[in-house]
């Protein structure tokens, strides 16, 4: 099995979101010997916002594009090939300001290309990624699973949204939560751990 981890903390071996991350890692490489890990990093290497030049090659024919758009194209290519080589997905989501960090974002905006990834038909649009099973691994200073704040969780339902589109719709929410309120921040992450089964 190939497992993909997304990064999306700045915060190297002290983000929690990173360490939910590797406990889930560390279950599924239990579960299935023998699997590898690839590593996608957005916060060492992160990909650019969407630019003119982004959007002109998408919607240029690969064989007419120039050496600008060419370069423009293969953030978006490699990210698409790194997901199609992979059985597993395990996204680490900081929780910025209600929602996901702008690295995410922009690695999410480079995977969704009409007719690659996702395309339109009479019915409804229709994702092109399918067969892969995605472990979200949220990270909040709050609690969003339920209380007050539930409603203000704008991450998760963006993310189910957005991979669902793109056709990934088996989806496992694993969250360290509170881990900015005293007495819940000693045991979040092992919560957050204890909740996933692989
Ligand atoms: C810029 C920034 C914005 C944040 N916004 C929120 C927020 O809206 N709600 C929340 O509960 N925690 C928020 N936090 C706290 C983070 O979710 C928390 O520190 C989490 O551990 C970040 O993930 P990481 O440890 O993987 O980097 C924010 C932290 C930062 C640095």
């Amino acid at each position: 099995m190939q497992i993909l981890q997304i990064i999306s903390s700045a915060r190297g071996a002290e983000s929690y979101s990173t360490q939910l991350s590797q406990g889930i890692i560390d279950k599924l490489l239990v579960a299935h010997p023998g699997s590898s890990v690839v590593i996608r990093n957005l916060a060492q290497t992160p990909f650019p916002h969407l630019e003119e030049a982004h959007l002109q090659a998408y919607f240029t024919p690969a064989e007419s594009r120039s050496a600008e758009q060419q370069q423009a194209v293969h953030h978006s290519d490699e990210a698409i090939a790194e997901i199609l080589a992979a059985d597993v997905l395990v996204i680490g989501v900081p929780f910025y300001n209600f929602s996901v960090t702008s690295s995410l974002k922009s690695w999410l905006d480079h995977l969704t290309r009409a007719g690659i990834t996702f395309r339109y038909t009479p019915t409804g649009p229709e994702g092109l990624i399918t067969g892969k099973k995605v472990y979200l691994a949220v990270a909040s200073g709050g609690i969003y699973s339920t209380g007050p704040m539930q409603p203000y969780d704008f991450a998760t339902p963006y993310l189910r949204h957005m991979l669902g589109f793109l056709g990934m719709t088996d989806v496992v929410v694993a969250r360290a939560e509170g881990l900015k309120i005293p007495e819940f921040q000693a045991t979040a992450l092992q919560k957050g751990l204890d909740s996933v089964t692989v």
